[in-house]
């Protein structure tokens, strides 16, 4: 295999609990995985990242890990893993396990055995800080309240930077790292194909331990463990003691708050740490003053601004980016950025093409291929995400009202992201038949699978042509981005070059129509790749419709 073989793969994110349940209990599971396998395929992604199926009290929805060696009763058993692991290889299709190592679930046996004294080592397998009679700092958890617990036994508090539940795992001990890495090894050796590795750029913490200012957003603790002093290092050695003794697998980091600088220097393949990173600035531009429980319409110009300025710096200094609008922690890219109620098509498709076309690897969610919306729900009753749910009390305590609160929460919450994915338009949307873990979207009878694969003019086709241009064209893997139009208001658009070829991605983001200027060297013959509407023809003055976009290549 060529030593980047990501560049011309696509991942589909799998959230396990919503994608499919094959035994009734309302809760996705392997088996279900294995049944869908053929419907991946045809889509034609290459690899599968499925969020944490290890044995979890999910409390964060298997991002509290009690066990890493052992899968979920929930999702099934280690045979069925192994038995998903060699059919997805069979059909060429890879499979990537979400690893969460900055913290584990309270319930992990070496959390259970750091609190029964201070002197067992795992004791110091988390962060400890004595009871100086307040708690050590005023950083925040990223969950709502103090990031840090009190723990009356032995008279410390430990860190939190998420849920009480999930306690944070001290980097700086030797012992934890090599487990840990050891750990990872043990899933390897099973065949897995690589890692997303959960808020990795949060392990290493400032030893001042400083309280933050709080003069400005984001003044929280983060600049105190945010690419820490220590996180290329650390990541230097994973790769050493881990990734490096495996071929041809994938490691994809999730970048809480980070910079290019970082990134760069986290993905470029000189200093050997990962492949590529998510970075989630293009996902803030609808807080307001960077408060994510509010309201406001997005800023196009910052969002296409944000997203360009990592194209180009990543390309300056050889990273790689990880590319997506979705995951199980954001609403649903159509509802947020794209018009649902009259553009629905037109809109999920030119979102693809935006993403898809530019410099990096592009990652669908589930759902996402065929438009899932988020699902408005109406009552506090129907959530169950413990962000949602703490931030809820949080904002009623600010003194918002609960009309107000359910609001936010319809546009922000990520259970958006959650529901079941939406099969057919029969019972549970064709998920499970026994009623679902959380309620299913309500337009299911419209938007799901059958009918999107039924459809020719699907969202469904346009992702799977986009999947099949990445391995037809090199110019979409490995060209070079140049930004272009960035003058005008509601215009996403960029040329793609690589040796003879150049290609023109030209994405109309807003209902109104738009009028463009083609530069010369692209008015001879060329290909039209994709588009929106069908048959578009480039000549000087181009005329686009709402939401229309295309993807034109001259060699
Ligand atoms: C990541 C996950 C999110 C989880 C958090 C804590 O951001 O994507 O779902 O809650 O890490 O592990």
């Amino acid at each position: 295999m060529k030593k980047d073989w990501w560049k011309k793969s696509v991942v589909y994110q799998i959230y396990p609990k919503s994608f499919k349940d094959s035994n009734g209990d309302g809760f996705g599971d392997i088996v279900g995985i294995i049944e869908k396998l053929d419907y991946l395929k045809k889509l034609g992604v290459d690899i599968l990242w499925i969020t944490p199926m290890y044995v979890s009290p999910q409390n964060d929805n298997g991002y509290d890990i009690a066990n890493y060696y052992e899968i979920d009763p929930k999702f099934g058993t280690m045979e069925n893993f192994e038995t998903l692991l060699k059919k997805a290889h069979e059909k060429g299709i890879k499979i990537i396990m979400d690893m969460v190592v900055n913290h584990t679930s309270t319930e992990h046996e070496w959390f259970k055995k750091a609190l029964e004294n201070k002197n067992s080592k795992y004791h110091n397998y988390y962060i400890w800080k004595e009871n100086k009679g307040k708690i050590p700092n005023n950083w925040a958890s990223k969950f709502g309240g103090s990031a840090w617990e009190y723990i009356e036994k032995l008279d410390e508090y430990y860190l939190h930077l998420f849920d009480i539940n999930q306690a944070d795992l001290n980097w700086e001990n030797n012992e934890l790292r090599e487990e840990i890495y050891k750990m990872m090894r043990f899933w390897l050796d099973k065949g897995i194909d690589g890692f997303r590795l959960d808020v990795v750029n949060l392990l290493s913490k400032d030893s001042s331990f400083k309280d933050d200012t709080y003069e400005k957003v984001n003044d929280d603790g983060r600049k105190y463990y945010t690419d820490g002093p220590k996180i290329h290092e650390y990541l230097q050695e994973m790769n050493r003691e881990v990734f490096s003794k495996y071929e041809d697998i994938i490691t994809v980091g999730e970048m809480s708050s980070t910079n290019i600088e970082n990134s760069i220097k986290y993905t470029n393949e000189e200093r050997k740490e990962l492949n590529m990173v998510f970075n989630f600035h293009h996902l803030k531009v609808d807080y307001l003053n960077g408060d994510k429980w509010s309201l406001m319409e997005y800023n196009f110009k910052e969002l296409r601004d944000i997203l360009f300025s990592w194209q180009e710096g990543m390309q300056a200094g050889q990273g790689w980016s990880a590319l997506f609008w979705s995951n199980h922690d954001q609403p649903r890219n159509i509802s947020r950025f794209g018009n649902t109620k009259e553009y629905f098509n037109e809109s999920g498709k030119t979102l693809g093409t935006a993403i898809h076309l530019m410099r990096g690897t592009p990652y669908i969610y589930q759902g996402e291929e065929i438009g899932m919306e988020n699902p408005d729900f109406d009552s506090i009753e129907m959530y169950r995400d413990i962000e949602s749910l703490n931030n809820y009390k949080i904002l009623l305590e600010k003194g918002l009202t609960e009309k107000q609160v359910l609001e936010i929460l319809k546009n922000k919450s990520r259970d958006n992201a959650r529901t079941p994915i939406q099969w057919n338009g029969e019972k549970n949307a064709g998920f499970s038949n026994k009623e679902p873990w959380i309620p299913v979207g309500k337009n299911y009878k419209n938007i799901n699978i059958e009918n999107a694969l039924r459809e020719k003019a699907s969202i469904f086709y346009h992702y799977k042509k986009l999947i099949k241009l990445r391995k037809e064209y090199d110019v979409i893997s490995h060209g070079s981005f140049k930004k272009i139009y960035e003058n005008q208001e509601g215009i996403f658009a960029y040329e793609r070059i690589y040796s003879s070829e150049e290609l023109l991605v030209v994405c109309n983001f807003s209902i109104e129509e738009k009028e463009i200027v083609i530069e010369d060297k692209f008015l001879k013959d060329g290909k039209v790749l994709i588009s929106t509407y069908g048959d578009i023809f480039i000549e000087k003055k181009l005329k686009l419709k709402p939401f229309e976009s295309f993807a034109y290549l001259i060699k």
